[in-house]
């Protein structure tokens, strides 16, 4: 089977005057369609470094990334981004901002999509904020309202770095099922960047660990608890031992950098 998406040996360094930073060294990994897959790393090993060259928004030194054998070179229409900033249009409401791109696209709104963008914003719990503005909203909000908006797009390749990470546990809990529900029905494929171990686990089918330092995959678990996955599943002894397994593998790189990701 080819394939959807090919990260083959990308390498990045940022030059800063003197300063030089290798943030990825030879990365490589293979996302196959209907795969969930996440990126877990201790803060600086790269982990957005490699969203935004495989999103096409900056440029690897050396290295590929290909998209169903084609290399991507800037952002793709089939790869949906949301990325830890947000860019919601300030004089645009909650409803007019995820309804955007279908308007830049279509140069008009049909009825299935303004019902589907209703649809979107009460799934992320922000049916009462459709005609807020972007300043009245939370960061985690206003990420949900970017979450909503992409997938009104329905990308068959969904990045996303770290989209839960400003939420309350409950309210990520239910994203991250609803995520997963999403998923499901639209037979779409997800790259995800979180800090959250046991998130990682609770979704994904396969965890790729950055390492800090060598900005290389340090580990890759395949994750094989049952689909649909459930919450109850995170108090089951296989997810105890797939939650230790990723622990290890992130202790033996550095037992001060487990500390940081652990208790981020
Ligand atoms: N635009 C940039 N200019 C200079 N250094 C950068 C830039 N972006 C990231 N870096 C550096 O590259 C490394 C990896 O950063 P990043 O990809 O943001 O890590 P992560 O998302 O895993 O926390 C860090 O050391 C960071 O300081
Ligand atoms: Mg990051």
């Amino acid at each position: 089977m080819q394939p959807l998406l090919k990260v083959d040996r990308i390498s990045k360094t940022f030059v800063e005057g003197a300063k030089r930073v290798a943030a990825l060294q030879s990365v490589s990994f293979e996302v196959y369609q209907d795969e969930f897959v996440c990126l877990l790393g201790p803060s600086g090993s790269g982990k957005s470094t490699l969203l935004r060259i495989i999103g096409g928004l900056i440029s690897a030194d050396t290295g590929q990334v290909s998209w169903r054998g084609q290399p991507i070179m800037a952002p793709h229409p089939d790869v949906g981004l949301v990325f830890q900033k947000t860019n919601l249009m300030p004089w645009r409401t909650v409803l007019q901002n995820v309804l955007l791109p279908a308007e830049v696209q279509k140069g008009q709104i049909a009825a299935a999509d303004l019902e589907q963008a209703h649809n979107l914003i009460a799934l992320m719990g922000l049916a009462d904020f459709s005609n807020s503005y972007p300043r009245q909203l939370s960061g985690g909000m206003s990420q949900r309202v970017v979450l909503a908006r992409t997938l009104l797009q329905q990308p068959q390749l969904l990045l996303m770095d770290e989209p839960f990470g400003a939420l309350d546990a409950l309210t990520r809990e239910r994203l991250n099922v609803e995520l997963l529900r999403i998923q499901r029905h639209h037979a779409s494929t997800i790259l995800m960047v979180t800090h959250s171990i046991n998130e990682a686990v609770f979704m994904a089918d396969r965890v790729l660990i950055l390492s800090d330092g060598a900005g290389a995959i340090e580990a890759e678990i395949a994750i094989d608890l049952p689909h649909p996955r459930h919450l109850s599943m995170l108090g089951t002894a296989r997810f105890g031992q797939l939650t230790t397994q990723i622990r290890q593998s992130l202790a033996l790189n550095d037992e001060l950098m487990y500390d940081e990701l652990t208790h981020a």
